[in-house]
């Protein structure tokens, strides 16, 4: 029986990149699949049905089901049909991956309204809008005897956990997405519902065209290596993720790509200064919090570690 079976999925933004190797491993495993796809360009503008349609194809060729869709997980109802498309073809939802995305990077001296808002409206809007209505219908099936065990897994990246320069409007957004899994986890638990995200390294337009500085640092392999930033590498944990066997992995975050899961740890503190009978003057504050801080307990892990290997 393969790990999938019986299982049905929505993957959004699974035309292209990373979307499109979670629907073909999933559907390889058993899953049946909504592949949705706005199919615009990597900025948000524009849209096309080729690459949802393509990706079913491939997956139909290969044995496996799915349907195309090709709604905007950035509107409300529109997402609420996206879940509809896996109960009216398939039967019922197991899993849904958050994956769509776009970038529009600017310094945040320079980043326009509309650049913030449509960065934010696909990636954090986007991921509450089909969550939301996942999760009301997995609760409903759960009061009705019909426990789904349900999956929801969000797309979050170093940008949002570490931070990277020029993407404030993304970063906030995707550490947004992080939250909202870990959170999402805490209310859904008691429905059967486990929620976590991930974090991918994987060469994909938006990390070659998007995004050139980061393409340096992601290779294409020479033909007959072993690539390591193909955005396969991500699929094999958004696959087990999605079944059973991870029914006790709640609100992680984990890192994954270059054939590594890292194991993330969010906000926790690794220090502290502490004073109780008066009040701190704000210059002694200060000096302790110097000290403290001198120590290096909150050094941080940055994205260009990460695709050298150093971390
Ligand atoms: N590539 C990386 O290294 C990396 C790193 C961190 C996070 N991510 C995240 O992984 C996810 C997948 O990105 P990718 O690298 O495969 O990029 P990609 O551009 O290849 O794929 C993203 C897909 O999302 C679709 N999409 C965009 N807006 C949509 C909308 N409103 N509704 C439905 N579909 C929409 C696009 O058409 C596209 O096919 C994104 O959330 C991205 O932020 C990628």
């Amino acid at each position: 029986m393969a790990l999938l079976d019986g299982k049905v999925a929505v993957i959004t933004g699974a035309g292209r990149g990373i979307g499109r190797e979670e629907a073909l491993l999933m559907a390889k495993h058993g899953c049946k699949v909504v592949v949705n796809d706005l199919g615009g360009h990597f900025d948000g503008t524009g849209q096309s049905r080729s690459p949802a349609e393509d990706v079913v194809k491939e997956i139909r060729a290969a044995g496996g089901e799915a349907v195309a869709n090709f709604e905007s997980v950035t509107d409300f109802k529109a997402a609420k049909r996206i879940i509809e498309c896996a109960i009216d073809n398939f039967g019922k939802l197991s899993i849904v991956v958050n994956n769509a995305g776009i970038l529009r990077d600017r310094m945040i001296f320079n980043m326009n309204e509309e650049d913030w808002d449509a960065v934010v409206a696909v990636h954090l809007k986007g991921s509450f809008n089909v969550a939301r209505h996942a999760c009301a219908y997995w609760r409903e099936q759960h009061k009705a005897g019909n426990v789904l065990n349900g999956r929801l897994i969000n797309t979050s990246s170093d940008s949002g956990i570490l931070g990277n320069a020029g993407q404030s409007n993304y970063g906030a957004a995707k550490a947004a997405v992080a939250a909202m899994a870990i959170i999402v986890d805490r209310e859904m638990q008691r429905y059967g519902v486990t929620a976590n995200a991930i974090a991918p390294v994987a060469r994909t337009r938006l990390t070659v065209d998007a995004t050139p500085q980061t393409a340096a640092g992601m290779p294409q392999a020479k033909a007959g290596e072993w690539d390591a930033f193909t955005p396969a590498h991500v699929a094999p944990l958004v696959t087990w993720l999605g079944s059973d066997d991870a029914k006790d992995v709640h609100g992680e975050v984990f890192r994954v790509g270059m054939g590594t899961v890292w194991l993330m740890k969010g906000w926790h503190s690794v220090g502290k200064v502490a004073k109780r009978g008066s009040m701190w003057e704000p210059a002694e504050l200060g000096g302790k919090l110097k000290e403290e801080l001198a120590k290096g307990v909150t050094a941080k892990e940055n994205m260009g570690q990460v695709m050298a290997g150093n971390v």
